[in-house]
């Protein structure tokens, strides 16, 4: 099979499978972060091919789905590929990509060994942040039956991938433990530009937030 078919088996199999899913992590995500990931990968001296399946495949058995299992898709991701006859090499590549992407905590580190999958990692962390950062975190908190916000109850910079996914926190709390730490851990230099402007506009809305909390404008 030739590999753009693979591609479009794979965008195909995604988008059947997270149709209806409705966190934020639904196909549109995976939609984006593909497009992210081409779009830095084309700055970079990059394998393509393991770049697209990697971003196509990154959410299909999601942890958080999953009673905290962080096996599932990788496990997923081989299954399918293993199907299409993707090299091994380049399976082996894409599992571990999986397996290394979501970000666990505050304080633990997002160590990312391949350039690959620093490019897929930037990508899914770029539509993390910026507006639509804001729309799927509040999607999520929706999804989740979290309360927006609550002034009495402060973030917590989690030192453990436990306690960070154990944890029901209202959603503005989300920013600190989570999005606003994202600019300053991006790999590639066209994704430090992006999140630059994105970090911006979450600035200026939780400004805006707070300022209509208290009643101020
Ligand atoms: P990663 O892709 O790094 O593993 P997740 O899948 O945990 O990240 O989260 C993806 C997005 O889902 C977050 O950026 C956020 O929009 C939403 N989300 C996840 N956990 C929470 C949470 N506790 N509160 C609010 N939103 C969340
Ligand atoms: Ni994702």
């Amino acid at each position: 099979m030739e590999k753009e078919e693979v591609i479009s088996a794979a965008a195909n199999y995604v988008q059947d499978l997270l149709k209806d899913e409705g966190s934020g992590h639904d196909w549109w995500h995976i939609f984006r972060v593909w497009n992210n990931a081409k779009h830095i990968a084309s700055k970079e001296q990059a394998d393509m091919h393991v770049v697209e399946l990697a971003a196509l495949l990154h959410d299909i058995g999601d942890h958080k789905f999953h009673n905290g299992d962080e096996t599932v898709g990788p496990r997923m991701a081989r299954q399918w590929l293993e199907r299409y006859k993707v090299d091994e090499h380049s399976i082996d590549h894409i599992c571990s990509i999986i397996k290394d992407l979501s970000f666990k905590g505050a304080g633990t580190s997002s160590a990312m060994p391949t350039l690959e999958g620093k490019i897929v990692q930037d990508a899914d962390r770029l539509d993390a942040i910026g507006a639509i950062g804001i729309a799927r975190t509040f999607a999520y908190g929706g999804h989740k039956s979290r309360e927006m916000y609550n002034p009495d109850i402060k973030p917590v910079l989690h030192d453990s991938f436990e306690a960070y996914k154990n944890n029901s926190a209202p959603t503005i709390n989300h920013f600190y433990e989570k999005l606003l730490l994202l600019k300053d851990r991006m790999h590639t230099e066209s994704a430090k530009k992006l999140a630059e402007q994105r970090h911006q506009y979450m600035e200026e809305f939780l400004n805006q937030f707070y300022a209509e909390w208290e009643g101020e404008k």
